[in-house]
């Protein structure tokens, strides 16, 4: 870790999202459904330098363990991301995102006669993922392919 990171402080309990491709942050957080109305503490660091990624966003949610099954649709936006789990200071568990097998009710599909874009239907979307590299999602309902691109 360099110096620069620590601009912002350690956290006790929660979860680290680091290695977010730079200006990412703010999409992170908008995907995990994180508006700051929670009450959760929360820290945005970007635009720091990284020696993978050259620059990169950091996202730290204090008192929070993020699952596998909630971080995983992140990937859409950071496929770089690293997820830690921290606990009294110490990182316990630490992963990358994958494509999740499935995502449910977060994305449009992006056909317009799909059923999940009728108004007076409230069918939650789902997209399946068919192909690995570049991950590539299906629409349950219309079949529409759609990379996370254009999930996002
Ligand atoms: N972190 C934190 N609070 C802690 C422990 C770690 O905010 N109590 C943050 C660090 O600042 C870093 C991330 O969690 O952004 C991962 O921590 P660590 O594994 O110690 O850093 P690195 O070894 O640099 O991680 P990597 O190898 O994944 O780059
Ligand atoms: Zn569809």
């Amino acid at each position: 870790m360099s110096a620069r990171e620590l601009i912002v402080s350690k956290i006790r309990d929660g979860t680290v999202i680091d290695h977010i491709p730079a200006g990412r942050a703010l999409a992170v957080l908008r995907i995990l459904g994180i508006t700051g109305r929670e009450g959760l503490r929360v820290a945005l660091v970007m635009n720091v330098d990284s020696e993978k990624l050259g620059r990169k966003d950091i996202v730290k949610i204090e008192g929070r363990e993020l699952t596998p099954d909630e971080v995983d649709v992140i990937s859409a936006v950071a496929p770089t991301a690293t997820i830690n789990i921290v606990k009294n200071y110490e990182v316990v568990k630490k992963y990358k995102v994958r494509p999740p097998p499935v995502i449910r009710g977060k994305f449009k599909c992006r056909n317009p006669n799909c059923i999940t874009n009728q108004h007076r239907e409230s069918v939650v979307t789902s997209f399946v993922l068919v192909r690995g590299d570049p991950p590539t999602f299906a629409c349950e309902y219309c079949g529409r392919y759609h990379t996370l691109d254009e999930l996002v």
